[in-house]
């Protein structure tokens, strides 16, 4: 058993966290003003993050999901909207077109997504389907020559940045889940319209939009893999996409952790620093445990994954434990700063804010549960 990093992965880590610094001067405006961070996209692809584990061949940097877990993280504790950017791209767009698309689909679509050329989104949530992924409304109908696709998708990552949405649909409602595909859908498409921005509670400036398709033509090469393979592409895809918001829970409370400590050394109260009171101390300890604990869950599923080892329970672990880990430790972590935890110059209230949607995208903490409980009854 090896717990020491590789130099390779320290480099990774340590680029990662440079990259990050330079992210720290505007996030509090960038979440106050919901504005998407595009210069730092670009910075991104051009350090190989938004490719990271697709083979050079696709312009890709060919790295692990250690790796990517590792910059995940490091980005997650400055700013974790530019976390989830980067996850939902790489995870949920990257992974499955890399694995099932055809050679054509990988020259047309995957190069300029893995060079960071291009931006992608995952379009399986609907109005009705969320937790429930198997009861999708939106269809896409055999005419022949291409399918007519037709319905509404929510709360979709990058959804109006995109270029390029691998989109879940119901091609065959007679044969439920197995009667389901993904397609590659483009922006600007006839028919397909984006809906308004969601201003939501926390990682406010990544873009979430809601999708409508109304008689969207899409040519039959852009199915991915066989006729009915969708819901098992998107369960797969998931597997992988909850190591990153994992990496990315662990990323926010790492940074909470970071902040408190860093104050609770500065700040004095009763003629000493906070940090020399037990009460504070407690906290930073539970803390420290919980964080550690989070992290080897997440490097674990990262490391089956690499090991081509089954990685679906281990991964829903990891996002379970992180996500609470992110939500408690963010809790702390303004409770330590006091008053000026509650404004926004102090960074954890906005930590603590991002922190909730790890317990909810990628499969709420009860679908995780569940995930896990049938790997264990199985
Ligand atoms: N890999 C491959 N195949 C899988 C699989 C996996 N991990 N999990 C299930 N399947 C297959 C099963 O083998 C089964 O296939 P057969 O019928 O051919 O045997 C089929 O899928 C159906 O499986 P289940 O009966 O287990 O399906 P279910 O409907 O009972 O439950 C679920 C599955 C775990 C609840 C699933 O619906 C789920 O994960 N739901 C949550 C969805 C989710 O995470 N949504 C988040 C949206 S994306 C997002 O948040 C992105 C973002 O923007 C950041």
């Amino acid at each position: 058993m090896q717990f020491q990093l590789s130099e390779d992965h320290q480099l990774i880590r340590q680029t990662a966290a440079d990259f990050a610094k330079s992210l720290k001067a505007g996030v509090i405006e960038r979440d106050e003003q919901a504005t998407f961070p595009t210069a730092f996209v670009k910075q991104m692809g051009d350090l190989g993050f938004m490719g990271m584990m697709v083979d050079p061949t696709y312009n890709g940097a060919g790295m692990d999901a250690l790796a990517y877990v590792l910059a995940i993280e490091e980005i997650s504790k400055i700013d974790a909207s530019t976390g989830v950017i980067m996850s939902a791209h790489n995870s949920l767009v990257l992974f499955g077109l890399n694995k099932y698309g055809s050679e054509a689909q990988k020259e047309k679509y995957l190069k300029p997504l893995a060079s960071g050329e291009k931006l992608g989104a995952f379009a399986l949530s609907e109005p009705e389907a969320g937790s429930d992924a198997t009861s999708q409304h939106t269809t896409a109908i055999d005419k022949g020559d291409y399918y007519l696709l037709n319905g509404t998708k929510n709360w979709i990552t990058n959804g109006g940045k995109a270029d390029i949405y691998l989109v879940i649909a119901q091609t065959h409602p007679e044969k439920a889940h197995r009667g389901i595909n993904v397609f590659i859908v483009e922006k600007g498409q006839e028919g397909f319209t984006i809906g308004p921005k969601e201003n939501k509670l926390g990682i406010r400036s990544s873009d979430t939009h809601s999708l409508l398709f109304s008689d969207v033509k899409v040519a039959k090469e852009n199915r991915i893999g066989e006729d009915g393979f969708g819901f098992k592409f998107a369960m797969e895809t998931l597997d992988g996409g909850r190591i990153g918001i994992a990496a990315q829970a662990l990323g926010i409370a790492a940074g909470a952790y970071d902040l408190a400590l860093a104050y609770a050394k500065e700040r004095k109260t009763f003629g000493k620093p906070i940090a020399e009171h037990q009460a504070i101390q407690f906290k930073l300890a539970d803390m420290e445990v919980e964080i550690e604990a989070a992290r080897l869950l997440t490097y674990k599923a990262a490391w089956l994954k690499d090991n081509k080892l089954p990685y679906g329970k281990a991964a829903a672990m990891a996002k379970l434990h992180a996500s609470e880990v992110a939500m408690k430790t963010t809790i702390e972590a303004v409770q330590i700063h006091g008053g000026y935890g509650y404004v926004k110059e102090y960074h954890v209230e906005r930590l603590m804010r991002d922190a909730k949607i790890t317990q909810i995208y990628e499969g709420t903490s009860e679908i995780q549960r569940l995930v896990i409980a049938r790997d264990i009854l199985r």
